[in-house]
Order: structure tokens, then C-alpha cells, then sequence
């Protein structure tokens, strides 16, 4: 042992543990004191390194969707959607040739409960995509549910407000959840996705994968046509009811990381059929929605989902901090032929991921090696915390951090294929969409969903209001007859049979529990 834990010439071996500066370190055990029993001295600097470092190893969780697993794998295209040539709608490089495989990092999360929460809750799941395309990064961020709580991305942080714990109690309250909801009718499809057991995949494996928003497809003649993308697993769909979710979580609330992670180490890789829908960049006044509106499905039967290449995923990560939990994907990161909609909701969040990922990772977040691209990049984006790029590329000027430049600058792009130039035209206003149709759709999930789905849906929403106010069980009573009579009719007898609209406010908790306050007491007796 060397006493002076300074730097030591003595020979290392590959295994030798060292501090960041590359010293080796000789004491892990004792920090340096007078004497053996203290006081310790203040310049032990692998101490004080080693102490500061881990006292700065969080980095802020993600706003929402704190709670995730990612891993590794591939898309391989099938160069055709449905049975035409692909090429027809898009010029995206990734989707063009038959067997063209694109590296993928996938993050799957629950939306929002903290990072460390049980994963068998009630909650949409995030269902993230990285693309490493020729052309630069496409990253698709989407949801298990193929539809939204809202439409406009001005209401998004007073949803999560009312999802997210009390700010006094710091816990999940149905009353807060439902007097959003309640007055937010344009919910009421979600709702009833999310109440029923499609509100608790079982795992990350088996649960279907959507953009949610209708995107734009851009072809070589700058001609759009509207798109939604969804993803089937090949392991088929399985969802919990409440009472399964709760049995679970009592033995395990790391479901859903440990499934993923360890079919992925058998070799049993999980992969998802990719498909789109495609409707012309139109109004569609024929329909009794509008097609940009994320609170809607686009029915199959209209518009068939068509296939368009598969996803595989076949690598953990060697490091869940370095990888997953610093990942950072956003809506605005698309690659030619491919484009955004005017769904406002869209638009709003675009601007809203790379804001939180500057703040939660680090100004220079797109340096990591999970956010860079895999291609190389040329920027004059120079500085920020933590910038270590020093090798600007052997087309660069290094002094030339500016552009136009005639002594070796960085030159603009030629434009791949004709622009997508829509024209637009209106009055500056605040106003919601015409055809807001917030119940149609609603209820027929409603009337699709098995016998099984539609009782858990009751009966998860009757133990949530329950405990609520009657103000607000009579509104989501109104709701959900607007949406389909005997889905309000079941819903009203359910809070009529067991109402607790006379508990006191010490019986509410969180969405969709069962019956805990009596098995508490029954533990008691
Ligand atoms: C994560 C904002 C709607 C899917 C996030 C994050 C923010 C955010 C700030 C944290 C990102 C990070 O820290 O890296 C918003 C806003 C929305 C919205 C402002 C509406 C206006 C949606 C919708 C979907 C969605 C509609 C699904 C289609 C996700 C997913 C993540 C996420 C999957 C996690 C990404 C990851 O795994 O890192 N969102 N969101 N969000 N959001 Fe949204």
C-alpha cells in the first residue's frame, strides 16, 4: 500500500483501478486522517474526486416518461408499402430498398410516474425510435395507444400537473386526475383506452408501437401525402387487468426492464411489423374529423395498414445511464422525405425535447454517442458546456466556423429532390379545430372492445372516482353517455352501487386501484 497516494511508477496492469486523471489508485479503503481515527486531511483528492462525482451522478429525469428501457437493433426495409413502390410517396433513403438495414436505438417508458416507479401502472408507454440513417438521425416518438389525451400543446403541462402527484401530498390523486379530465372532453377517447387493460401492457415486448400524429411523406416530386405509423409486435399483444398488474407489482416493479432485458440475452429478440396508413394532404371534409387531430384513430378499414419493413431489436445496452437514461429524441428530427403535419400538438412538441434535453443532459447532448448521428457531422455550432469535438473534419478549415466562406468553409447542401412548398393561408387566432367530434370515437372503443376489456374499463374508473367529488362524477357520467349510453349508464350504476361520494378526502389515492384500503384493514385485524 503506498501511504502517499500520490501517482506511483509503479508497473499496471490493464486492471488496475484508477482515478479520471489515469492515476492508479493504491487505497481504496481509507481516506486520508491524522492518525487512524481522524480527522481527515482535506487534500485527499481521490477522495474529494470520487465523493463530488457521485454526488453529481443524476442528471434531472425526464420531465415525463422518467421511467424507461432501451435497446439496440435494426430496421430492414421492405422497399414498398403495401404492394407499390415506396418511392411513390417518400424519398426517405432508409425506406427504399428491399433489405436495407438502418441501426435503431429503441427507449420504451412509463409516462408518469418517477424513474424509479413500478412499471405495471396505469399509464400510456412511450415508444421511442432512433433512426442512424444516411441522411442524418429520424426520430419517431411515439406511444403504445394510437391516440392523445389533447389536441393543443398548450394544455399539455396542466394534463401532466393533474397525472402527476399532488404538489402537496406528492401522491397520485383520481380526484385531481378527473377534474382535468372531466372538463377536457377531447380526452374521452384516451380515457377509455387508458382505463381499460390497454392502460397496463403487460410488458414492453408484447405492446403495439404508434406515432400517434398524422406525419407527412415528401416524394422526389415535393408531392405530401398524410401518414401515420404504427407498430404490430410479432410476440402478439398482452395487456393486465388491474388486479393482475397489482399481483405482479407486489413481486416485481421492474417487469417490464427485466423482460426486455433478458429475452434480448437469450436470443429471443422482440421485433415489431411496421406499418403506415397513408390519406391524400387534404381536409377530407367527408370525414367527422380532421385528419390532423391526435385525439382520433384513422380506421383501418378506411385506410389499411400497410406494411413497410420490420423492426428487430438485438442489443442491450453495456451501459443504462451512457445509453438509456441519456438518450434524447424529439419530433423535429426528421430526415428528407419526410416531414411534419400542422397538428398543432405536433408543432408544440417539437419545440418542447430538445428545450428539456439542453436543460436535462447538457447543451452539447447531440455529442453523446447514443444522440450522435452515425454519420459524420459538420457544424460551425462551436462551445457549450462540455463540447469535446476537437477533430472538425478533414473538409474543414478549423478557423472557419462561419459560413459562406471562400477559404475553406463548410458549404450548403444541394437539395436532394424538388422542396415540399404548401401554401398557407388564414387569420392569426386562438380557436379549436372545427370538427372536434370528441365523443364518436370514444365510444366506439367502447362498443369494439371485448366483453372483459369493457368490464375492467368500468370498473377501474367506478374504483378511481369513487372517492371523488360528486361534481365530477356526474360530469364524467355526462361523458361518457355522450360517448355511448350504456358506457355511461354502467358507470353510473357502478359509483351508485359502491358511491364513496360521502368519503372523506383520506380515501383517495391513486388511478385505478382496487380494493387496498380494505385489504389494508383486513391486514390489520
Ligand atoms: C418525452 C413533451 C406529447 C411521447 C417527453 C419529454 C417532454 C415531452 C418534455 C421529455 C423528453 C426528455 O427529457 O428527453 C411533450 C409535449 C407534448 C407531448 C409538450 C404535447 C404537447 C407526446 C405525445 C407522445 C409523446 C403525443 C406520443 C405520441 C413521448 C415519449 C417520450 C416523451 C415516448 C419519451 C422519450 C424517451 O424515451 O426519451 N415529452 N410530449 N409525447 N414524450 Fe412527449
Amino acid at each position: 500500500m503506498n501511504e502517499s497516494h500520490e501517482p506511483t511508477s509503479q508497473p499496471e496492469s490493464t486492471d488496475t483501478l484508477t482515478n479520471r486523471q489515469g492515476h492508479p489508485v493504491t487505497d481504496n479503503q481509507n481516506v486520508r486522517t491524522v492518525g487512524n481515527r481522524g480527522p481527515t486531511t482535506l487534500e485527499n483528492y481521490d477522495f474529494l474526486e470520487k465523493i463530488s462525482h457521485f454526488d453529481r451522478e443524476r442528471i434531472p429525469e425526464r420531465v415525463v416518461h422518467a421511467r424507461g428501457a432501451g435497446a439496440h437493433g435494426y430496421f430492414e426495409a421492405y422497399g414498398t408499402v403495401g404492394d407499390e413502390p415506396i418511392s411513390k410517396y417518400t424519398r426517405a433513403k432508409l425506406f427504399q430498398e428491399k433489405g436495407k438495414r438502418t441501426p435503431v436505438f429503441a427507449r420504451f417508458s412509463t409516462v408518469t410516474h418517477a424513474s424509479g416507479s413500478p412499471e405495471t401502472l396505469r399509464d400510456p408507454r412511450g415508444f421511442a425510435l432512433k433512426f442512424y440513417t444516411e441522411d442524418g438521425n429520424w426520430d419517431l416518438v411515439g406511444n403504445n395507444l394510437k391516440v392523445f389525451f389533447i389536441r393543443d400543446p398548450l394544455k399539455f403541462p396542466d394534463l401532466i400537473h393533474a397525472f402527476k402527484p399532488d404538489p402537496v401530498t406528492n401522491v397520485q390523486d383520481g380526484e385531481r386526475i378527473f377534474d382535468f379530465i372531466s372538463q377536457s372532453p377531447e380526452a374521452m377517447h384516451m380515457i377509455t383506452f387508458l382505463f381499460s387493460p390497454w392502460g397496463i401492457p403487460a410488458n414492453y415486448r408484447h405492446m403495439q408501437g404508434s406515432g400517434v400524429h398524422a406525419y407527412r411523406w415528401v416524394n422526389e416530386e415535393g408531392k405530401a401525402v398524410l401518414v401515420k405509423y404504427h407498430f404490430e409486435p410479432k410476440q402478439g399483444i398482452k395487456n393486465l387487468t388491474q388486479q393482475e398488474a397489482e399481483y405482479i407489482q407486489g413481486k416485481n416493479f421492474n417487469v417490464a426492464t427485466q423482460d426486455l432485458y433478458e429475452a434480448i440475452e437469450r436470443g429471443d429478440y422482440p421485433e415489431w411489423e411496421m406499418y403506415v396508413q397513408i390519406m391524400s394532404d387534404e381536409e377530407h371534409p367527408e370525414l367527422d374529423f380532421d385528419p390532423l387531430d391526435p385525439t382520433k384513430l384513422w380506421y383501418k378499414e378506411d385506410y389499411p395498414w400497410l406494411p413497410v419493413g420490420k423492426l428487430v431489436l438485438n442489443r442491450n445496452p453495456a451501459d443504462y445511464f451512457a445509453e438509456v437514461e441519456q438518450a434524447a429524441f424529439g419530433t423535429g428530427v426528421l430526415v428528407d422525405g419526410l416531414d411534419f403535419s400542422d397538428d398543432k400538438l405536433l408543432q408544440g412538441r417539437t419545440f418542447s425535447y430538445s428545450d428539456t434535453q439542453r436543460y436535462r443532459v447538457g447543451t452539447n447532448y447531440l455529442q453523446l454517442p447514443i444522440n450522435a448521428p452515425k454519420k459524420p457531422v459538420a457544424t460551425n455550432q462551436r462551445g457549450g458546456q462540455m463540447e469535446y469535438r476537437v477533430d472538425k473534419g478533414e473538409h474543414q478549415n478549423p478557423h472557419v466556423n462561419y459560413e459562406p466562406s471562400i477559404i475553406g468553409g463548410l458549404k450548403e447542401a444541394t437539395q436532394a429532390g424538388k422542396p415540399h412548398t404548401p401554401y398557407v393561408q388564414g387569420e392569426v387566432k386562438r380557436e379549436a379545430i372545427d370538427r372536434t367530434n370528441n365523443f364518436g370515437q370514444a365510444g366506439e372503443t367502447y362498443r369494439r372492445f371485448h366483453d372483459w376489456e369493457r368490464d375492467e374499463l368500468i370498473r377501474n374508473l367506478v374504483n378511481t372516482l369513487k372517492p371523488c367529488r360528486k361534481e365530477i362524477q356526474e360530469r364524467m357520467i355526462e361523458l361518457c353517455t355522450a360517448c355511448d349510453a350504456d358506457y355511461g349508464k354502467r358507470l353510473a350504476e357502478g359509483l351508485r352501487a359502491g358511491n364513496g361520494a360521502e368519503m372523506d378526502d383520506t380515501h383517495r389515492g391513486p388511478i385505478g386501484s382496487t380494493e387496498s384500503e380494505s385489504a389494508v384493514r383486513q391486514a390489520e385485524q
